[in-house]
């Protein structure tokens, strides 16, 4: 069964239109839904913003018997070729937030766990066919960095892209990577891009991102149609 997460209701709404046969499944602060989207079994929810949420979202969507995992959403562009509306689909993710240096780890590493997350190689395939038919619009692979913080500063998308050469930064996507590397369930995420985490990054989200979440929606539905 596929899970697939977004953090908020603009990045799913356009997913739950689609599901049949709905049934709600209540856990503690999180709803998902179960039922068909096309002819696939699939669970769709909100899972709130941020890694924490996220990490608890995709314990719930795992429990309940989800056995491959999506995340879909909008993220502010780094790599300097990345335009508003672009789609990045992760390679792998990374939580950029994580500082254990003083005691000898990388940036971005936990100690005990890898630097980064790879995504499953299957997913990100499908999912790169399917951005492909999104029209007007670049998609590219790469390094999705998360922290619980909305980048909204030249240097320090600069700093993401210099340290972690990273696609694009939001903030959910590595925490929801770790937790899938636990359970050993595939996962990958699909971003699209609404707006460059610089300095106009608060005023671009607000016009863009309501727009933008479609194409992550249409490469999700794309890929449930090749499922
Ligand atoms: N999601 C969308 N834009 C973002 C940004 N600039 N930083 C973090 N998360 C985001």
């Amino acid at each position: 069964m596929l899970g697939i997460i977004g953090a908020m209701k603009e990045e799913v709404e356009l997913l739950l239109e689609g599901l049949e046969s709905e049934e709600r499944l209540d856990y503690p602060g999180v709803t998902l839904h179960r039922g068909r989207l096309d002819g696939l079994d699939v669970l769709i929810t909100v899972g709130g913003i941020g890694k924490v949420n996220a990490a608890m979202t995709t314990t719930y969507l795992l429990t309940a018997g989800a056995t491959q995992v999506v995340f879909t959403g909008v993220a502010g562009g780094v790599h300097p070729e990345l335009k508003v509306g672009d789609i990045v689909v992760s390679s792998d993710c990374l939580q950029h937030d994580v500082d254990v240096t003083a005691l000898g780890y990388k940036l971005g590493e936990i100690p005990g766990e890898n630097l980064s997350w790879p995504a499953d190689d299957g997913l990100q395939a499908l999912a790169l066919e399917a951005a492909h038919e999104v029209e007007g619009v670049n998609v590219t692979g790469g390094r999705v960095v998360s922290g619980d913080v909305f980048v909204a500063s030249p240097e320090k998308v600069q700093w993401l892209w210099q340290t972690f050469g990273a696609a694009c930064a939001e903030m959910e996507g590595a925490a929801v990577a770790q937790v899938c590397a636990r359970h050993g369930v595939p996962f990958v995420v699909i971003r699209s891009v609404s707006d460059t985490a610089d300095g106009g990054a608060n005023v671009d989200y607000r016009e863009f991102m309501p727009i933008v979440a479609r194409h992550a929606k249409q490469v999700v539905r794309g890929m449930t149609r090749r499922m």
